[in-house]
């Protein structure tokens, strides 16, 4: 510690005596430790700590001293200007060191540490030296521990409310607006919150609105896409293994339960767990232990919020055989429906013009103006891919630099009318203009946009399409985002 970074000190004694006895006890340490000012009442002390909290580190205080606030009232109020700041008390002799009772309403007002001051006639120190000056760094470690804390707490925070602008539930229709109180409902519980939809409807988006809504908004939000995981890595994902579980297994892996502990995990398409990972997962929750492969000690407790989606109907997935009708009811307990466009057309056009406006922003490019008859051809198109499609549609029109959108570009985006080099809906192609042929890659993309979004269309969920497709869950998931069919 440098003379210049000496830790600072706001002594607050009305007898000229003792001011005298603690600066005696510091001398040897004033490399280290600064009297930077003296008050000998509290009201000024709260002045001074009001106007200058930075001089101060920590504060040392007679607990009687004459006139205005003074005692636990005093503690209180310095710790209210500034909670991190440390509170050394020294008491007089009067008070009997063994009762208890007075150093716990001390303590409980918000004291660091306290002692009680030597007899008068020994005028070097105010208290046996080495605990008075080992006290002081104590408490200045636990101010630097505490605001260090409270700064990164500060930080966190800001990230929070930085993510809640940046996914708000935009809307009007009533579903929306009863969505946007329900989520407010949750996530002041820890209640399991099954959410489901179509594709596109904003589930994903209602889970994290839940979890940076909620007292667990500093904790870890893990999502887990249930579909996107070959089976027989799932339950390895979800609870972890221990090394030597099983060949490969040269380390403890952590599950994301683990790593969701004290915070949310998100189980995206959760119908597609395998059923041996269905019955882990009700352990989970009615335990509130999980199961890691290969652990043969005592299970490992986690405290994890579970929040799912799905947009499937799970009753006829449990009729099927293929869902746990008693996992069902543990994560049916909050259902909540995020409802197609086409049930809502009054939000088409209110996140038609947001996504306008924030994406030519974020393109750096003039808002475009969408004409009012092309508004009638949003509100009557069925937005199949829902929210995500209004997306979509909209950063292909900013692409194509247009700053007036008439009714035709739109139909043309939407693929509501063939132009001269589209895939269209009779499977036919048309080559007219010869000046702008098409590159391959381009046609292979339109080809394989079209091609997935029927599969899609004509499949319960992702991992049947991918099923129907030949691909890896994990791959059709990565190409369905390069298509931007997913965000
Ligand atoms: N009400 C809304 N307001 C603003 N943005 C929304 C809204 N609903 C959805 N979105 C946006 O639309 C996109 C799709 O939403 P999200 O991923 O939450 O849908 P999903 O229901 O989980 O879809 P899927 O079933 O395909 O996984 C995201 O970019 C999301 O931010
Ligand atoms: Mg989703």
């Amino acid at each position: 510690m440098s003379t210049d970074e000496r830790i600072q000190i706001l002594l607050i004694e009305d007898e000229e005596f003792d001011v005298r006895r603690v600066r005696n006890t510091l001398r040897p340490f004033d490399h280290q430790i600064e009297i930077r000012d003296v008050v000998s009442n509290g009201d000024s002390a709260i002045e001074l700590l009001e106007q200058h909290h930075e001089h101060y580190d920590v504060v040392i205080m007679d607990l009687q001293i004459a006139g205005g606030t003074m005692g636990e009232a005093l503690i209180r109020a310095i710790k209210r200007i500034e909670p991190s700041r440390q509170i050394i008390v020294i008491t007089k002799m009067t008070v009997n060191i063994t009762d208890f009772d007075f150093a716990n309403r001390i303590l409980q007002a918000g004291a660091f540490w306290y002692c009680t001051k030597y007899p008068s006639d020994i005028e070097d120190y105010i208290y046996q030296p080495t605990d008075f000056i080992l006290s002081i760094f104590n408490a200045y470690q636990r101010k630097r521990l505490e605001s260090e804390k409270s700064r990164s707490e500060k930080k966190l925070l800001r990230n929070v409310e930085g993510m809640l602008s940046r996914t708000k539930i935009l809307g009007v229709s009533e579903q929306i607006q009863k969505i946007r109180a329900q989520i407010k409902q949750l996530a002041m519980t820890d209640a399991t919150v099954l959410i489901s939809g179509p594709s596109g409807t904003g589930k994903e988006l209602v889970a994290i609105n839940i979890h940076y809504e909620s007292k667990r908004k500093l904790e870890n939000f893990v999502t887990i896409n249930c579909g996107s995981i070959p089976d027989e890595l799932i339950e390895s994902e979800l609870f972890g293994y221990e090394k030597g579980a099983f060949t490969g297994a040269n380390a403890n892996k952590r599950g994301l339960f683990e790593q969701a502990n004290h915070g949310t995990i998100f189980l995206d398409e959760v119908a597609e767990l395998p059923l041996v990972a269905q019955v882990k997962l009700l352990r989970v929750i009615q335990d509130g232990e999980i199961e890691k492969i290969g652990r043969t000690r005592e299970k490992v407790k986690v405290d994890v919020r579970i929040l799912a989606a799905t947009n499937k109907v799970l009753q006829q997935e449990i009729a099927a055989g293929r869902f746990r009708e008693d996992l069902f009811y543990r994560l049916h307990v909050v259902p909540l429906y995020a409802p197609p466009l086409k049930e809502r057309p009054e939000d088409i056009l209110v996140l038609w013009e947001h996504f306008m406006r924030q994406m030519s922003i974020d393109m750096i490019r003039p808002t475009p103006t969408t004409e009012e008859t092309a508004f009638d051809v949003l509100k009557r198109y069925d937005w199949p891919g829902n929210v995500r499609e209004i997306k979509n549609v909209v950063q292909r029109l900013l692409l194509r630099e247009e700053n007036i959108i008439t009714p035709e570009i739109i139909k043309e985006v939407l693929s509501l009318h063939p132009t001269s080099h589209q895939y269209t809906d009779s499977n036919a192609v048309f080559f007219q203009d010869s000046e702008n042929v098409p590159s391959l890659r381009e046609m292979e993309g339109i080809f394989r946009k079209k091609y997935f979004t029927f599969v899609r269309k004509h499949s319960s969920s992702d991992a049947e399409a991918a099923r129907k497709l030949g691909l890896a869950p994990p791959n059709f998931h990565r190409m369905c985002k390069e298509l931007g069919l997913k965000s």
